[in-house]
């Protein structure tokens, strides 16, 4: 497997007749909670995108500012600011991918699934709208619980008549980026080589960094496993504690966020190479419908499914995976339960 980069791989430039023109960026963008402490720096990161000609900001609140200051960077993609459901339409028609980062953030000594009672609703209203104006795009949730507000959005799509499973991700691009930091730190090893896939869900003991198939293949002794597997798992409570009743990760969030949609706009554009861990709905682990393992992307969203990943695992990781299951198929029924109760 190949790690992901944010730098893109498309020439910068592209041929016409006997002329090299600028290659152009041709996606469009929707980011849906755009003005948060996650929605800023990712629009930056989206806006520095050569992949992308048009960039929608959306928020219920600030986001005039948020588009103005952007709109004044001179990259290509054109930035466009739109607030209250009534300009959702606006904001969502034709775009590509659809990125959700609204709603409440943890603070110290709260759990993702005490968010629950917020964002279900936030990420259920935002997803009726992208199933009436964007049925077709691409859409990374990031709205915590993630192990439950992707299954509702699902439910949503489904109740619209559009849900293409395919096309729906839960990002936890940062379980992966924290793991490969975590691993390069310990062993010593350049940054830009690491590369650790993080299966299972998006909570605590449900985020399970599979070590044994780190690249460079690398040995760990067991209480390195040990301790890097928890401090994987820990690390966004770690920041939540850091920033001490300011909020969660919004940076390295922003950039999580921002190579995976890199990655989700070079499968779209045709890259045959494309691998990223995402949670998804799949059959990698029979008794949960929805998983997160390294899929393919290309012009559809998932290409394929790396459930063999699951396969030689350790005793360790094992018995971590048979662990998680009954949490995260908790979180998965409440989404579900939720969706389906308040059509
Ligand atoms: P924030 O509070 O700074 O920003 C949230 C933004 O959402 C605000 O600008 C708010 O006005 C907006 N918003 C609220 N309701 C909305 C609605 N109905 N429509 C549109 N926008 C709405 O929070 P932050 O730090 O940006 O976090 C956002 C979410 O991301 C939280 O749920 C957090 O738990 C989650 N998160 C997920 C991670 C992951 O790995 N998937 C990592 C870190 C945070």
């Amino acid at each position: 497997w190949r790690a992901v980069k944010l730098r893109p791989r498309r020439r910068p430039w592209r041929r016409a007749g006997n002329r090299v023109v600028a290659q152009a960026g041709s996606y469009k963008v929707a980011i849906l909670g755009a003005a948060g402490g996650i929605g800023q720096p990712l629009s930056l990161l989206v806006k520095m995108s050569p992949l992308v000609s048009a960039l929608h900001l959306y928020d219920i609140a600030n986001v005039d500012g948020v588009t103005a200051d952007l709109g004044h960077c001179n990259t290509p993609a054109k930035v466009a600011g739109f607030t209250g459901k009534e300009e959702l339409a606006g904001c969502l028609a034709g775009v590509d991918v659809v990125v959700i980062p609204a709603g409440v953030p943890r603070k110290p000594g709260m759990t993702r699934d005490d968010l629950f009672s917020i964002n279900a609703g936030i990420v259920r209203e935002l997803v009726e709208a992208v199933a009436d104006y964007a049925p077709g795009a691409l859409v990374h949730v990031i709205s915590n619980p993630v192990n439950s507000t992707v299954p509702i959005a699902a439910e949503v799509l489904k109740q619209k008549g559009v849900y293409d499973p395919r096309k729906l991700f839960g990002v936890t691009t940062l379980d992966v980026v924290r793991a490969n930091t975590f691993v390069a730190e310990m062993k010593g090893l350049p940054l830009a080589d690491v590369d650790v896939p993080v299966v299972g869900g998006h909570a605590a003991a449900t985020i399970l960094p599979l070590l044994s198939k780190a690249r460079p293949k690398t040995s760990f002794t067991d209480e390195e496993v040990e301790a890097l597997t928890r401090r994987i798992q820990n690390a966004g409570t770690e920041v939540v504690e850091a920033k001490a009743g300011g909020g969660s990760a919004t940076l390295s969030m922003a950039y999580a966020a921002a190579r995976f949609l890199e990655a989700s706009l070079r499968g779209l554009d045709g890259d045959g190479d494309v691998y990223e861990c995402s949670y998804v709905q799949c059959q990698a682990v029979p008794e949960l419908p929805f998983f997160a393992c390294r899929v393919k992307l290309g012009m559809d969203g998932v290409e394929e499914v790396a459930a063999a990943e699951l396969r030689g695992l350790t005793g360790y990781e094992a018995r971590a995976l048979e662990a998680l299951k009954p949490q995260l198929k908790k979180s998965i029924d409440k989404g579900v339960a939720y969706a389906q109760q308040q059509p």
